[in-house]
């Protein structure tokens, strides 16, 4: 490994031994709906102005999670994945982030991704280790794990 790379990986080994290393819940999803419908039970647990780091690798079922949320918190509006807008806001009660496409936290704190972290809504990000240097101290966590075809173990 590069150096760069080295320094990349160090960082964010250790985004994930401060963000999932305490206790979590496993719940197996059999189907696209299944974690819908999980999504939608465990978006009545927030509160507002709650932050959730959804992790997962490309196709883990991130966005399907996020349209499950979206329902649990009666929005109407169809949820789509925010790559190329980094976040999408839904009327202020739910911002949802793919930071994916980040590059650095300076980018980042000049789009005002922080901004959002306290203004009321639920912050609902995926690739958060982009911009772990900007995130509150309290957060919650979910992270789907592709254990099957079409199984995810969801860790919450
Ligand atoms: N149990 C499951 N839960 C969620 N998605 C599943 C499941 N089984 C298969 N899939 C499929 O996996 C894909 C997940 O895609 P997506 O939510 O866009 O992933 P991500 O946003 O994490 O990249 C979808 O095509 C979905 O139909
Ligand atoms: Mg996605």
């Amino acid at each position: 490994m590069t150096y760069e790379a080295t320094k990349e990986a160090k960082s964010i080994a250790k985004f994930h031994e401060r963000y999932y290393n305490k206790d979590m819940a496993t719940f197996i999803s059999k189907s696209r709906e299944d974690t819908e419908n999980f999504a939608r039970a465990y978006a009545k647990t927030l509160r507002a102005g709650d932050v959730v780091l959804l992790d997962g690798d490309m196709g883990a079922g991130k966005t399907v999670f996020s349209k499950g949320i979206a329902k649990g918190l009666d929005i109407q509006e169809e949820v789509t994945s925010p790559t190329y807008a980094y976040m999408n806001d839904y009327d202020g009660r739910l911002f949802h982030y793919d930071c994916y496409r980040i590059e650095s936290v300076e980018q980042a704190e000049q789009l005002g991704l922080a901004d959002y972290f306290d203004m009321g809504g639920i912050c609902l990000i995926e690739w958060a280790q982009n911009i772990a240097p900007l995130l509150p101290k309290n957060v919650k966590r979910v992270k789907i794990i592709k254990s099957g075809e079409n199984e995810r173990t969801i860790e919450y």
